[in-house]
């Protein structure tokens, strides 16, 4: 099945196709435009500017991901530039009998909205015209079905690539504990099967993402802050400190739940800055430190609930998933404490937001013929999980 994803939900306008197979995904085309240096010089994402970004990139991101799928599969196929027009031109390979697109997923919420409405109306537009269904997909769904795309390992994939009748055994087995920790929300997932989420924790207050980007903010060093705190600690290592000479705290970890808060953390952070004199030199200490805290509490957290609820698999999404540290830590705590539950983590790529997760979503959501008449499609800035 081949799927179109869409997704606008903050500052990255991004279209992918895949080619749905059972359970594998090949990702045909996945592209990302991204506003960060636009929104750079605001220390964070200004939500006009951002709708204004999406209305002039969405169709020339689209047509990209159309060509490059394209040019993967070198045959016939897509909808090809300026041929977002009727079945009925003869140059348009979907009246020539071509491959052609099945569905289009689009993400509906949570983001922001003034973003969010960008990719609805494109993708209502584009499932209306080309007469194909629609399925809106969640953006926490989003970000966890990016394990999907990279789940399968790479002899079996070479396998289903040669063949197109080869059956691909998932890694993934249910019942499987998702970490959710992006810019907007920090959650423990508990998913017995596709399509079916408990929330079994998550945080009071700032999501992960956004105490490292509000941490960044504080010691100066820019937005997003992420990566320019794994950055920053990644010279301790370099420079081999062996003193540790701060300490902040572990917010909830001894706490008998899975829920998290990390407010305290960044208050924490600004007062041991506001008395030091060294804070220029000091500097990649505290991006350790503070890192340090994050992945503490979350690896922790993780293994208790993977452990209570004897989770089969675990699986890393949303943006603060391309955190090395975190990536390797939980790596090498999941294989000496849990040796019979398999850990999946998203290639890079499919970590932070991109449309390829959007697709994958909305591929298994059409396999259960589970769409959404294109006229009921519509943007929720607050959409539940
Ligand atoms: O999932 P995402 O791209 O957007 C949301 O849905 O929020 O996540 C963005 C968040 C930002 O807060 C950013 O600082 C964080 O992910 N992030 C990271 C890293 N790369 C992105 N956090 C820690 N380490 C990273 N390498
Ligand atoms: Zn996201």
């Amino acid at each position: 099945m081949i799927i179109l994803g869409i997704e606008t939900s903050c500052d990255e306008t991004a279209a992918s196709i895949i080619d749905g197979r059972g359970n594998n995904i090949k990702v045909l085309s996945n592209v990302v435009s991204s506003q960060i240096e636009i929104h750079q010089k605001y220390g964070g994402v200004v939500p006009e500017v951002a709708a204004r970004e999406h209305i002039l990139n969405i169709l020339p991101v689209i047509n990209d991901a159309l060509e490059k799928a394209n040019a993967e599969n070198s045959n016939n196929f897509f909808c090809q530039k300026n041929q977002l027009t009727n079945k009925k031109n003869p140059s348009n390979p979907l009246y020539q009998g071509g491959k052609k697109i099945d569905a289009i997923a689009v993400t509906i919420g949570p983001g922001l909205i003034t973003s969010l409405i960008i990719g609805t109306e494109t993708a209502k537009t584009l499932a209306y015209q080309w007469k194909i269904p629609i399925i809106g997909v969640n953006h926490i769904e989003g970000h966890i079905y990016a394990n999907w795309i990279s789940s399968i390992n790479k002899i079996e994939s070479q396998k289903f690539i040669k063949s197109k009748s080869y059956k691909v055994k998932s890694q993934i087995k249910f019942p499987a504990l998702v970490l959710t920790v992006s810019g907007g929300h920090t959650m423990l997932i508990l998913m017995k099967k596709h399509g079916q989420y408990q929330t079994i924790g998550e945080t009071f207050d700032d999501a992960a993402g956004e105490a490292f980007d509000k941490a960044a903010q504080l010691l100066g060093i820019g937005y997003p802050g992420g990566p320019a705190i794994a950055i920053e600690a990644a010279r301790v290592k370099s420079q081999k400190l062996k003193t540790k000479s701060i300490c902040l705290p572990r917010p909830m970890l001894n706490k008998k739940n899975f829920d998290f808060s990390f407010s305290g953390l960044k208050t924490a952070l600004l007062y041991a800055i506001q008395k030091e004199k060294n804070l220029k030199e000091k500097t990649p200490e505290y991006c350790e430190e503070f890192q340090q805290a994050v992945i503490d509490v979350l690896i922790t957290k993780t293994i208790k609930a993977a452990q209570k609820l004897n989770c089969k698999t675990i699986m890393l999404s949303g943006g603060v998933s391309a955190n090395k540290e975190l990536r390797s830590q939980l790596d090498v705590i999941v294989k000496t404490k849990l040796i019979d539950t398999k850990l999946i983590i998203p290639e890079l790529e499919y970590c932070t937001d991109n449309a390829a997760m959007i697709a994958t979503a909305g591929y298994f959501h059409a396999k259960r013929k589970d769409f959404t008449p294109w006229q009921k499609i519509k943007a929720n800035c607050n959409k539940d999980f």
